[in-house]
């Protein structure tokens, strides 16, 4: 029996790629799911299976590697023995981690075409890990699913070999299917100490493994003039400690660290911040949808969402304390209204994806 082959490896993956195995189940096609285990830790991969609904992987991997090039070896040859196994029709990646490389490289190896979702994403910033990863694989697949013209302009512009069609973004569509049931069910603002507040994330490599940089970040948060929620990536927890920061910045008043917390419970908390501070790629997304319009202060020297900058929804603001904190001021006292729509499609993404899926192979 023929499959679409839909491979996850972490947390964002897991939430972008959950409408399109929805839609992909509502019309019947077959599914195998993957969980390549880049991530696994119950909060940053099965909590979000659960929240969002989806089916237990039919395969599931947990990496032992210490180092990048380790762990993306080690998922190849896992994938190989997974697309061995199960010969798919095609293979769905999502994004630019080191799963999504790995997961196209090892379908490719075995003739297998590979759907990039979230393909023609450029930050031209060549220190990123992710802007390796997702030029790669763009030039590996045969139908590349572009969020914004913008992106898809990026892949004419690299002649890719394969297929371009707009489709918006996924995670829009996650955002309209989960916001309700998360005001429903989450408990999270009955923990939040403060009625007003920025909601933080910070883990890309580039920031949180330069210490640096991460003293800043903490700095800014230790001063900033709103109090901030700060639900934390395992990868910066891991920095702190390394770094003697943990303790002192678990101290601070104005600020509260979380665990990462599950898809539900952080909806919520988007909705209901003054205003979001990360480094995020998705985070940058999600703020456009209209159910949550919220202002985003970029701590990243380049964005791959330059469409949240034209709309005014994002500011990329830079890794400098003094920037940052004018732009929490500038930002907590704006007036202007945001668009009432997002530049990352209009929920539908996962549908289109799916309708030429069907086309192409279960017509
Ligand atoms: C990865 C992606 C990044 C993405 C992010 C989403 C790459 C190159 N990076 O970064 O693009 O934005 O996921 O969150 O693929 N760790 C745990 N538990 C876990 C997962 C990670 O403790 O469940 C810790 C480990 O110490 C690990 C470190 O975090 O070594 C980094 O994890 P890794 O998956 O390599 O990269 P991320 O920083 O999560
Ligand atoms: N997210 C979450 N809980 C958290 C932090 C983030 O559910 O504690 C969600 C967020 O809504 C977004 C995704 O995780 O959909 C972003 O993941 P991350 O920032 O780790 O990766 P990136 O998007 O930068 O690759």
């Amino acid at each position: 029996m023929k499959t679409v082959m839909v491979v996850v490896g972490t947390r964002p993956e897991i939430i972008k790629m959950a409408p399109i195995v929805r839609a992909l189940r509502k019309n019947k096609i077959p599914t195998t799911f993957v969980h390549c285990g880049q991530h696994y830790d119950y909060n940053m991969s099965q909590q979000f299976i659960e929240d969002l609904e989806l089916p237990s992987p039919d395969y599931t991997y947990k990496i032992r590697a210490y180092s990048p090039g380790a762990q993306t070896a080690q998922i190849i040859l896992y994938m190989d023995k997974v697309l061995k196994e199960t010969a798919p029709a095609v293979v769905l990646v999502e994004g630019d981690t080191n799963s999504v490389l790995a997961a196209a490289v090892a379908a490719n190896k075995r003739e297998v075409p590979v759907g990039h979702v979230e393909a023609g994403l450029r930050s031209f910033d060549l220190r990123m890990p992710e802007e390796h990863n997702r030029r790669l694989t763009d030039h590996l697949s045969t139908f590349l699913f572009a969020p914004t013209e913008r992106a898809e302009a990026n892949l004419k512009r690299e002649s890719v070999w394969g297929k371009i069609y707009v489709t918006g973004n996924t995670v829009i569509d996650a955002v309209i299917q989960h916001l309700p049931i998360a005001e429903r069910k989450s408990e999270i603002l009955k923990k939040i100490r403060f009625e007003k507040f920025a909601l933080a994330t910070a883990h890309r490599a580039e920031n949180v493994d330069a210490e640096a940089v991460l003293k800043t970040f903490m700095e800014v948060f230790a001063s900033s003039p709103v109090p901030v929620v700060y639900p934390m990536h395992p990868r910066t927890k891991k920095r702190l400690r390394q770094n003697k920061m943990y303790a002192q910045i678990r101290k601070l008043e104005n600020v509260q660290i979380l665990p990462p917390l599950g898809y539900l419970d952080f909806l919520v908390l988007m909705k209901k911040s003054e205003l979001i501070i990360t480094d995020s790629g998705g985070i940058q997304e999600e703020a456009t949808a209209p159910s949550i319009r919220k202002p985003v202060l970029v701590i990243r020297l380049s964005t791959e969402r330059p469409e949240a900058v034209e709309t005014g929804f994002a500011k990329v603001v830079g890794t400098d304390k003094h920037e940052i904190l004018a732009a929490i001021g500038t930002a907590l006292k704006r007036r202007k209204e945001l668009p009432q729509t997002s530049p990352f499609g209009d929920g539908t993404a996962a549908e289109k994806i799916v309708e030429i899926i069907q086309k192409e192979f279960f017509a």
